[in-house]
């Protein structure tokens, strides 16, 4: 596979504050590529970025070998943005939101009416096209960000928490046209802080907190490699702890307490609660390890206000 956006030691300072702190990462052409971190860790500068809007502090940044830059034309022609805030024109329709960003990419008044149509039934939106942007719900909202990124036809499409704020229903349909894109040949950067939309989206994601890249891989290999198979969850006091890791000690497995749970990370969740009934205790639960285990270990269990 081709690599699409390669960056090497990418910084961005905002003044003092290091937002982007030297990081490195390929892209591959096809793939969908996660950016996954708490609120502050850098994702969306990182993607500002890649989609030409912000300037690179030091470090190197291409996109289909160009060097991304806030005035590269070319880049922005074969980007679509799917941007985190929703900033839809609220006085003009839908199909006029549309229209308008026809035209930032010179694209004909007849072609532009043509794709905007397929679009809007694309986004299950063509009921709603002479509708005024206020009478949208925030998930058709987030639909016709997703249609209006499109508009260009782009190759590279960035979606930046593109189901912040979502019911269930709204956020399934829009993991579904995310996946479609893909499947039709475009590359997707994806930043979000579900992990659930992670492991539903990413070929690849990285784990960014502060700036900075903690971990690298696929949903599955960073499951497998950080936590394991299996979690168990033991809500005690901690002063049982000794005994109950006492009692295990031939598992061979990891552990940790955070406040009134004690994690254990193993392989063999079976065998382990076998041996577990044996010290009779109450509240406890074996559930097979997620992405949310490793974002939590990573990036710490506490909040970073
Ligand atoms: N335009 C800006 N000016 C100053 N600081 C900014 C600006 N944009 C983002 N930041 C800061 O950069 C850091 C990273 O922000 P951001 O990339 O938005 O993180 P994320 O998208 O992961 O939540 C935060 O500390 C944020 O406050
Ligand atoms: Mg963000």
């Amino acid at each position: 596979m081709a690599t699409l956006v390669k960056a090497a030691g990418l910084t961005k300072k905002y003044g003092d504050l290091v937002a982007v702190a030297g990081i490195d990462f390929e892209i591959a052409e096809g793939e969908c590529f996660g950016f996954l971190g708490p609120n502050g860790a850098g994702k969306t500068t990182t993607v500002r970025m890649i989609h030409c809007v912000s300037p690179v502090t030091a470090g190197t940044l291409t996109v289909g070998g160009l060097p991304s830059g806030v005035d590269n034309r070319a880049l922005k022609m074969i980007t679509g943005v799917i941007p985190q805030e929703i900033n839809l024109d609220n006085d003009l329709t839908v199909e006029e939101n549309l229209i308008i960003f026809a035209r930032f990419f010179d694209i004909g008044r007849r072609e532009a009416r043509a794709r905007i149509a397929e679009l809007l039934r694309f986004v299950e939106l063509e009921a709603k096209a002479s509708c005024k942007i206020s009478d949208l719900s925030t998930g058709m909202k987030r639909r016709l960000l997703i249609a209006r990124a499109l508009i260009n036809r782009p190759r590279l499409i960035v979606a930046d928490e593109p189901t912040t704020g979502l019911d269930p229903q709204a956020r399934h349909l829009i993991w579904q046209r995310l996946r479609q894109l893909k499947t039709q040949g475009a590359t997707l950067v994806l930043t979000t802080q579900y992990m659930e939309e992670a492991q539903q989206l990413c070929d690849r994601l990285v784990v960014m907190h502060q700036g900075r890249i903690l971990k690298e891989g696929t949903p599955s290999r960073l499951v497998e490699d950080e936590i394991g198979r299996e979690v168990i969850e033991i809500r005690t006091p901690p002063e049982g702890d000794g005994r109950i890791l006492e009692h295990l000690a031939g598992f061979g497995c990891a552990h940790e307490r955070v406040g009134d749970t004690l994690y254990i990370y193993c392989r063999d969740g079976h065998g382990l609660m076998k041996k577990l009934l044996e010290l009779d205790l109450p509240n406890t639960l074996n559930r097979p390890a997620t992405l949310e285990d490793v974002f939590l270990k990573l990036t710490g269990r506490s909040l970073h206000e």
